[in-house]
């Protein structure tokens, strides 16, 4: 079986391959490099052993993607490519238009030529937007405040309409919750460019010293300890999810959406304080203002992966803070 990955030099699609490559699959890679190097899949060719089929592409260069098919036999798609800065999509909402929905939009008009009509999609928590929590599946989507999470919550409608138009799609949403942590290997992990937006990159640059100070983005939630809460999930138990919901997308036809996501809140103090465990290091951080378009809390329910996917995260904050150091120690100034 070959699996198409889209972005998969990336943060989550490099772990992905990399379980994708342990469990047999023959992994083909389109990734243009925007947010990632070519190192990562020496990587994780390195990791597993095994050989990674790469092509330097854009999902919007419809004839490098059919270059891609022509040339494979691709039996299913994961589909991480895309943006996802949430503060430069509020400035440059054409360009993740234009990169995530138009790409995508390529991107299925090549898999239906070349029929191939199995597909696994990264979406995001972020559709939910402001429904009560703990969020579920059957919950309105759709109430975004960014035009990152509208590309999301936009991709999904599309491949919805897709289906409805032709049934023998098989269609898996993957809303992923937060993804943190690294492979235990310390090889591959996250490794933004430039300052860091979100959490975990941030903290562990302030432990490594490369940045000064970390800014808790409020302390005045109606929460436990007045910080945001969030559901933290390994990036190799999200890996893992691919590999049931590509099992799954094999076997049937459907559009189906799955949290993924451990199931608990953790609050910015509570990683704070995981990982100064795991590192040793008194983390330099002060508590200042909300940031806008932050939610005070959600986390999943992943009743619906469990039993219909039978996936089950196994790491808990501890090993993902282990990880994500274990990773930063080794790579202290990134993969280059
Ligand atoms: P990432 O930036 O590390 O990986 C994305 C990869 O896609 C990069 O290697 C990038 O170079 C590539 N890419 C971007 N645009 C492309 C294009 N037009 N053509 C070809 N390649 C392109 O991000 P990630 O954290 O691994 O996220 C993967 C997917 O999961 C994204 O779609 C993201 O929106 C989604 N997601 C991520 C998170 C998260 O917290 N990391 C949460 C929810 C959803
Ligand atoms: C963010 C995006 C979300 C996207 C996800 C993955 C927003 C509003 N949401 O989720 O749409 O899917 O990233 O890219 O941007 N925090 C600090 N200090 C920091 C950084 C973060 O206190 O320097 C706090 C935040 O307020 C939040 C928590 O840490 O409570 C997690 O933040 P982050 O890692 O950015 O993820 P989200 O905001 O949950």
């Amino acid at each position: 079986m070959t699996i198409l990955v889209t972005g998969g030099a990336g943060y989550i699609g490099s772990h992905t391959c990399v379980e994708l490559l342990n469990d047999g699959y023959d992994v083909v890679v389109v990734d243009n490099y925007y947010n990632s190097v070519p190192e990562v899949l020496n990587r994780v060719e390195k990791i597993t052993g095994k050989t990674v089929k790469r092509y330097e592409c854009d999902i919007r260069d419809r004839e490098g993607l059919e270059k891609v098919f022509e040339e494979n036999t691709i039996d299913a798609v994961i589909h991480f490519a895309g943006l996802k800065a949430v503060g430069e999509s509020t400035k440059l909402p054409l360009l993740y238009y234009q990169n995530n929905v138009y790409g995508s939009v390529v991107l299925f008009e090549v898999m239906s030529k070349f029929d191939c009509k199995k597909i696994v999609f990264s979406s995001s928590a972020t559709v939910y937007g402001n429904n009560p929590i703990p969020y579920k599946e059957t919950m309105p989507t759709g109430d975004v405040s960014n035009p990152y999470g509208r590309t999301k919550h936009f991709i999904e409608q599309i491949l919805g309409d897709l289906y409805r138009s032709d049934d023998q799609w098989s269609i898996s949403l993957l809303r992923y919750f937060n993804p943190i942590g690294a492979h235990e290997s310390g090889l591959i992990g996250e490794d933004p460019n430039g300052i860091p937006n979100n959490l975990m990159p941030y903290i562990s640059r302030v432990a490594i010293g490369k940045l000064p100070q970390l800014t808790v983005f409020g302390g005045d939630y109606d929460t436990k300890d007045g910080t945001c809460i969030r559901d933290y999930i390994h990036v190799v138990d999200l890996a893992k999810a691919h590999l049931c919901a590509v099992a799954k997308i094999l076997e049937t036809t459907g559009i189906e959406a799955y949290n993924i996501g451990n199931g608990k809140g953790y609050s910015v103090l509570d990683i704070i304080h995981a990982f100064e465990k795991a590192s040793g290091k008194k983390l330099n951080y002060v508590i200042g203002d909300r940031r806008e378009g932050d939610l005070p809390a959600y986390y999943a329910d992943a009743e619906k992966a469990n039993t219909e996917l039978n996936w089950h995260a196994e790491y808990d904050i501890d090993k993902i803070c282990e990880d994500t150091w274990n990773f930063q120690t080794k790579n202290p100034d990134g993969i280059k």
